[in-house]
């Protein structure tokens, strides 16, 4: 069993930290797991008629991926799934979060159902059942289908009903054994880097798209869970998952970069979620958002808001924001890690594990919220390979032991937080990164396919099955 290595920064104990806790002290209802997703895991991207997605598109065509890394086996999934999920139960965790890739389900985006599709996802949730774990199942991590963006993507408004009609036939499948269910995954994050900064799938840099996207993915959202209650049995719980990070201004003192931070604040942190609550967009605090209106339609008021059962925070970093004249419409920019001397991940976030403490905060204070659960947090190291079937990765370890002990802090102070799932389950895909970014409890050889349990996982299995003070 691997101690807490006491020699790192000091950024990795936080004095808020419970200094001992264990699992117990989270009660017996509290969810533990990790979380995958599709496109990063599995692989077989044209396999048993799935059709292509925007990521297969981007990797193959952009050259913006690192090194001009694929995807294309990736974890190899697709076919390792049953060994996986052995590894999975092995290790103690009993919540698997995965997502759905769209075009393995509908080839084209929409109208007919690939069978071969919907039963890979079928044999997985038994497979998660058969072994003692819930299945959490996200409906969309980021692969629309790449017939769909031909007409338009995130930008037309059509997908929200193409979205809702998908969501129906997963849920109709799947829907009497798989009872946690989340619509979308950071609709911040793929529509910001997807259609404001280039940088991920599709590609795409223009302020129109950008804003018609934002205001279709948050109408999905909602329109997504209501397909989802309209299939699933009354208990199951419908949520959807936000990203966001803990944003400070650079100089407390300075109010241009104290309102550069409120504006940071309402697009990074707070522009899906409002409207899921019925609270609208923040357009007080970002004024751009304004020209949301030329495709708000009347009546999307009334689509915006849906009583979710849950939220998912992601959470992995703070920010520290200034002002800029450089950044139009939001005259902000983030001040890194590395200028800033603090210690860093192999992303460059930093190493700042009470942003999640004040997320969760920040989240539980909106009127009206459901219960919280952590869906992803985690982090990226360089792990040296795998000596006599060990990797020691000791700054994940106290990394996510001190997370784990932020979520305690938060829980103790009467927050509503009900899980925490870690990032993730084995290394994967890292988008536009790559491989290189090592996020995964278990290490993968992708020239092989081995996976080595790191030392990271063996805490997490430890701190699950109870063996194991945290001190
Ligand atoms: C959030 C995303 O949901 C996930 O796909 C990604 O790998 C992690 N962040 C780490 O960047």
């Amino acid at each position: 069993m691997p101690d807490i290595p006491a020699a790192l920064p000091a950024a990795f104990f936080p004095a808020t930290t419970p200094a001992v806790f264990s699992r117990a002290d989270f009660g017996p209802d509290f969810r533990w797991g990790v979380s995958a997703a599709a496109y990063q895991t599995e692989g077989a991207w044209n396999v048993d008629g799935k059709g292509p997605s925007i990521w297969d598109e981007f990797v193959h065509r952009s050259g913006k991926i690192r090194r001009r890394e694929t995807a294309d086996i990736a974890c190899d999934f697709y076919h390792r799934w049953p060994q996986d999920l052995d590894l999975l139960q092995q290790l103690g965790v009993p919540d698997f979060r995965f997502s759905v890739a769209w075009s393995r389900v509908q080839p084209l985006g929409i109208g007919p159902v690939n069978a071969a599709g919907l039963d890979f996802y079928d044999r997985l949730v038994d497979g998660c059942l058969a072994r003692g774990i819930t299945p959490w199942l996200t409906l969309y991590h980021w692969d629309l289908p790449a017939a769909l963006q031909r007409r338009g993507g995130w930008a037309n408004r059509d997908v929200v009903g193409w979205f809702g009609d998908y969501a129906q036939r997963v849920a109709a499948r799947l829907g009497d054994r798989v009872a946690h269910w989340m619509v979308l995954n950071e609709p911040m994050v793929f529509v910001g880097a997807g259609q404001l900064l280039g940088l991920h799938a599709p590609g795409q840099r223009q302020l129109g798209g950008f804003l018609a996207a934002i205001h279709h993915a948050a109408l999905a959202q909602a329109e997504g869970g209501r397909a989802l209650r309209a299939v699933l049995p009354a208990a199951a719980q419908i949520g959807t998952t936000f990203s966001c990070s803990y944003l400070t201004p650079w100089r407390p003192a300075a109010p241009r970069d104290v309102r550069a931070t409120r504006r940071a604040n309402a697009l990074l942190n707070r522009l899906f979620v409002e409207p899921a609550l019925g609270l609208g967009y923040p357009t007080a605090d970002l004024p751009v958002l304004n020209w949301l209106d030329r495709y708000i339609q009347p009546g999307d008021e009334n689509r915006l808001p849906f009583a979710f059962d849950f939220l998912g925070v992601q959470n992995y970093t703070r920010e520290v924001v200034r002002y800029s004249p450089f950044v139009p419409l939001a005259w902000a920019t983030l001040v890194g890690a590395r200028q800033r001397g603090m210690p860093y991940t192999q992303m460059g976030w930093e190493v700042y594990p009470e942003s999640l403490y004040h997320m969760l905060k920040q989240f539980a204070a909106y009127p009206n919220v459901p219960r919280l659960l952590v869906t992803e947090n985690g982090a990226a190291f360089p792990d040296a390979t795998p000596t006599q079937g060990r990797i020691a990765d000791p700054q994940r370890q106290a990394f996510l032991r001190a997370c784990i002990g932020q979520v305690l802090r938060a829980k103790r102070e009467g927050i509503a937080v009900d899980g925490y799932f870690a990032w993730s389950f084995t290394d994967n895909f890292e988008w536009a990164e790559g491989y290189e970014p090592r996020f995964g409890l278990v290490g993968i050889d992708f020239q092989t396919q081995t996976r080595t349990v790191k030392d990271s996982g063996w805490w997490y299995r430890d701190f699950l099955t109870g063996g194991v003070g945290t001190g």
